[in-house]
């Protein structure tokens, strides 16, 4: 282990690089060459002599104008389809609430009909132009999230706290699916990430903190997403390219700071947070997203040694890198319009949403004056076409035409919310029950708290917009909240908070985040406790149920509840999952945990023995270890 004597996690973020406030000293073993550590992962899908001499061809036919524009992605508000044909861009991306229409409630068909144009327009040979179709890619990370009325499924810290593989896999099934009604080829998904440190803002983004769950779970994701050969199925017009992210080390930052750095060796690197990698690349995943962090004090998005000799060479990866939301510019000697570290580096496709015309003439401008070798930009340029030409879109025709292209009602599909209410179900983990569940079919209840009625704080992030917080619950269609699904149920549903009922049903928890937006110093978790003392006052069970997106220290509310349940953030149909196992007549819980749960007085995360250990949970049928 390294022996560090960390900074204070306030100074860092104070914007002082953590290497330079990290005295650690590693066993250097840069020195061992790749293939002592990294494993070559055995392709999924066999190369094609006969696809690779078609790119080879087409890109004779190639200038440089036209290769660069390929490597270039920039987000849909700040381009027309008109310009991404005129410059040749290569793919689009739409943001977390970068609607097509600019409405959150916008025609469904809106997404369709964008598509449609991009795909038209690059594919218009006019001016002597290519046909080479633009992949647009989009943040599907649990259902389709951008879409209202989507299916809206458990962000991936309660699918971890199931860990069902086949669950997995219908999921990315059905989060294809819904893609492909939009006409959008491409999701940023699965994450990979093994969150170690809970005060990271993207811990619900991470499926554990078990580097083989996280593996595991990503791997079934994978193939229900893209398919594969063996499944006769791969990248059909049923599925989608998928990304595994954000390579490499992102959830193992130096006190779980955003965007921070992982300060380990690089055996720990490869055994704590290249698995997802090894599986996913197994499983033919065709892209690999670059992490905004960085790696013992180098940036991901300029490390040479990880994208092209561990990434692409010793491990085998063939598909291309696509940089995060201008993760370059955090590369030294880069700016967000210009980058030639990175593509250097080996990212392949550079994720530049606003500056991406100054970025396409500086890089054609560094490619001429041979500070990007042509080799590189070839390579690049091949992969990514590779992932075109394996997606079938030469050969598919314009996105209306695609067979899932516009069935509207696939999106929210009564079939696709049972699976995720299985989803939720599978995913609550019950932390504490003193005689309080099941609840006996004749109960009376009140339901109460800030997540009662609340979609938002149900979904979390990545839900409508980025941060799941600024788009109005009522456009949150197809939801049912813990409140309204008790209120559907056989339950006696008390109105009046005052009135003595057999229990109290208390819903509460973290206000809806995304990334840097999500950091904490501490997981101590201050709750208003009033409403709990004044339930057992009048004699009455209270069941606290926790909507959040990591453990927290709650150590006053379990102690005051006689149950309490660690739902995470359970999506559209996290109430009616509730209501179902809360009733105990045909489901039990079966989540564990994914992550330590801390104490609340465990501020300096890490140090003292967790309240409980990750694989913790409880059941009707047994108390489990
Ligand atoms: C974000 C995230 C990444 C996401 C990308 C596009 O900053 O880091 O996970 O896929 O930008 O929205």
């Amino acid at each position: 282990m390294p022996d560090c004597v960390a900074a204070s996690r306030r100074e860092i973020l104070a914007g002082v690089s953590a290497s330079a406030l990290t005295l650690c000293t590693f066993t250097n073993s840069g020195a061992q060459t790749a293939k002592s550590i990294w494993p070559k992962v055995r392709p999924a899908i066999a190369a094609s002599v006969d696809m690779e001499a078609k790119i080879t061809a087409l890109m004779a036919r190639m200038n440089v104008f036209q290769k660069v524009g390929q490597m270039v992605q920039p987000e849909i508000k700040n381009i027309s389809p008109d310009d991404a044909a005129k410059y040749h861009i290569g793919s689009v991306l739409s943001g977390g609430g970068s609607w097509p229409t600019g409405e959150v409630d916008g025609p469904l068909a809106g997404w369709l009909s964008l598509a449609n144009m991009f795909y038209g327009a690059s594919m218009d040979t006019g001016d002597s132009r290519l046909a080479i179709p633009i992949l647009w890619g989009t943040d599907a990370v649990h259902g389709h999230n951008n879409v209202m009325g989507a299916t809206i499924f458990p962000h991936n810290i309660g699918l971890g706290a199931a860990n069902n593989p086949g669950l997995m896999r219908d999921i990315g099934t059905v989060t294809a699916r819904e893609v492909a009604v939009t006409g959008i080829d491409w999701t940023f998904a699965p994450a990979v990430s093994v969150a170690k440190d809970s005060r990271w803002g993207r811990t619900y983004e991470s499926f554990s903190s078990d580097p083989k769950v996280v593996a595991n779970l990503a791997k079934e994701f994978v193939l229900g997403l893209q398919g594969h050969p063996a499944l006769g199925n791969f990248l059909s017009q049923q599925k989608v390219i998928g990304t595994a992210k954000h390579f490499i080390g992102d959830g193992g930052t130096t006190m779980g700071i955003d965007q921070g750095d992982a300060e380990v060796s690089e055996e720990e690197l490869y055994k704590n947070h290249g698995q997802g990698y090894v599986q996913t690349i197994g499983a033919g995943v065709q892209t690999v997203m670059a992490s905004f962090s960085s790696w013992n004090g180098e940036k991901l998005h300029g490390h040479k040694y990880l994208l092209t000799d561990v990434l692409k060479i010793q491990m085998g990866f063939d598909g291309f890198v696509i940089g995060d939301w201008n993760g370059h510019e955090q590369v030294k000697t880069c700016s967000a319009s210009s980058c030639s570290n990175a593509i250097n580096a080996g990212v392949d496709m550079i994720m530049v949403p606003e500056a991406w015309k100054a970025f396409l003439d500086n890089t054609i401008r560094q490619v001429k004056a041979g500070v990007i070798p042509m080799a590189r930009i070839d390579d690049a340029v091949r992969r990514i076409l590779r992932v075109k030409f394996r997606s079938g879109m030469f050969d598919d025709g314009k996105p209306t035409a695609h067979e899932l292209a516009g069935r509207a009602k696939l999106i929210g599909h009564a079939d696709h919310r049972a699976l995720a209410r299985q989803a939720v179900r599978e995913s609550l983990v019950l932390l504490k029950n003193e005689a309080a569940l099941p609840l006996s079919p004749d109960s009376s209840v009140i339901v109460t708290g800030p997540g009662a009625d609340n979609p938002n704080m149900q979904a979390g992030g990545w839900t409508l917009d980025w941060q799941g917080r600024d788009v109005n619950s009522k456009y949150y269609k197809g939801f049912t909240t813990v409140k309204a699904a008790f209120e559907r149920s056989d339950f006696t549903v008390m109105r009046d908070e005052a009135a003595r009922a057999d229990a109290a049903i208390f819903v509460f928890g973290e206000t809806p985040y995304a990334e840097m937006d999500g950091g904490l110093d501490s997981l101590d978790f201050d709750v208003d406790l009033s409403a709990i003392k004044a339930f057992k006052l009048r004699g009455m069970k209270v069941i606290s149920i926790y909507l959040g997106g990591r453990p927290r220290g709650l150590d006053a509310v379990i102690d005051m509840s006689d149950a309490f349940i660690a739902a995470w953030l359970p999506g559209s149909e996290g109430g009616v999952g509730l209501v179902d196992v809360m009733g105990g007549q045909a489901y039990d819980f079966k989540g564990r945990l994914p992550f330590d749960w801390p104490h609340s007085s465990d501020s300096n995360f890490g140090e003292g023995a967790p309240r409980h250990a990750r694989g913790y949970g409880l059941s009707y049928a047994k108390i489990a270890p």
